[in-house]
């Protein structure tokens, strides 16, 4: 091993001191990381233990719930509450705000997550993850108007996920830069393997769900077919595409290698208003995905600006390399 690997405590209290971070936000980012542990740990043994199938429930967003889905939503919520500064935690899983404190005051951290994204690769032993974001309260709140919860990804101030491959990572920005761990077996620590995540301006690899063409608006459908022209196409150089279903895995895979990865709105998915849901899977890979120097936007707007309204909203998005966001989004204009 690497002797420069530091380790996640290392750096987050290297971090603290020179960025002047609160020693409750250092603790509940290790909670964070301990949370995903456990996950994982939960996620890794899940055909054992017969944990993979689908419980009797749905999620609000009528989805069946998988065994696992519940299993880490309450890993989340048992790991992430010592804090004494955690407000309210707001889950995918469940419809309504979990108020943790009874009069939220500024100073207080809001904190939402999706317990396991990409859920359905599950059944078949392929990469999920856990997405979450932190906001700090600006401002006393009341813990009856749910709408104080409905904050703009601007004001984000750590966003972050863990990566359940065949290794685990635990990646997250506290909005100065990105920073990569990979989970070191045996000694249980998380190691800084990713310091200082730059997203490449430009790329030649795309994902999107390409079996949904017919239901696509028009700037999604012409972009697309400029990709896969190739060297004959506008865009004049063969392009590559990946979808593994998983957007943790995609956003992943794009922190390191550079990438663009679109899920639009289109016919099936207008009414809801998109497919990936704002406030805990799109703002906080936005958060992330700035601060390595690429893009994220609706096509037509910048994700952090959108003014949420609903608790578990969705959102359009393309997101990744700058330039090649960039160029998709000039197909709306
Ligand atoms: O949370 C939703 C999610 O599982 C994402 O992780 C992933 O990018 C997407 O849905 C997959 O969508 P589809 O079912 O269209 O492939």
């Amino acid at each position: 091993m690497n002797v420069s690997h530091i380790t996640l405590r290392q750096f987050l209290l290297n971090e603290a001191k020179l960025h002047g971070l609160d020693l409750d936000l250092v603790l509940l980012l290790e909670d964070l990381a301990t949370t995903c542990r456990i996950v994982s740990h939960q996620v890794r043994r899940g055909a054992l233990f017969q944990n993979l199938g689908a419980m009797s429930s749905t999620n609000i967003q009528g989805e069946t719930q998988k065994k696992l889905d519940v299993i880490a939503n309450d890993a989340f919520i048992n790991h992430c509450t010592n804090c004494s500064r955690v407000a309210a935690l707001i889950s995918e899983e469940v419809d309504e705000v979990i108020w943790i404190k009874e009069n939220p005051r500024k100073g207080d951290y809001l904190i939402y997550f999706d317990p396991l994204d990409g859920s359905s690769n599950l059944d078949v032993n392929l990469s999920v993850g856990s997405i979450f974001s932190i906001i700090e309260l600006k401002e006393d709140i009341d813990q009856t108007n749910e709408t104080q919860v409905l904050r703009k990804g601007s004001e984000q101030i750590c966003a972050g996920y863990s990566l359940y491959g065949p290794s685990i990572s635990f990646v997250f920005t506290f909005g100065q830069g990105v920073n990569g761990f990979t989970h070191q077996t045996g000694t249980g620590e998380f190691r800084l393997t990713y310091p200082d995540l730059r997203i490449p301006e430009d790329t030649s690899e795309f994902a999107i769900n390409a079996s949904r063409y017919k239901l696509w608006d028009d700037p999604v459908r012409l972009y697309f077919e400029d990709l896969i022209a190739g060297k004959d196409g506008p865009r004049g150089r063969p392009f590559n595409m990946r979808w593994i279903a998983s957007m943790v895995a995609e956003i992943h895979r794009i922190l390191v290698r550079g990438g663009v990865f679109l899920y639009p709105v289109d016919s099936n998915n207008r009414e809801l208003g998109g497919r990936l849901r704002l406030l805990y899977e799109v703002s906080p890979m936005a958060f992330i995905i700035e601060q390595a120097g690429g893009k994220a936007s609706t096509g037509t707007e910048r994700i952090l600006d959108i003014e949420p309204k609903t608790l578990h909203q969705r959102s359009p998005v393309i997101l990744g390399s700058k330039t090649e966001v960039e160029m998709a989004e000039s197909y709306f204009k």
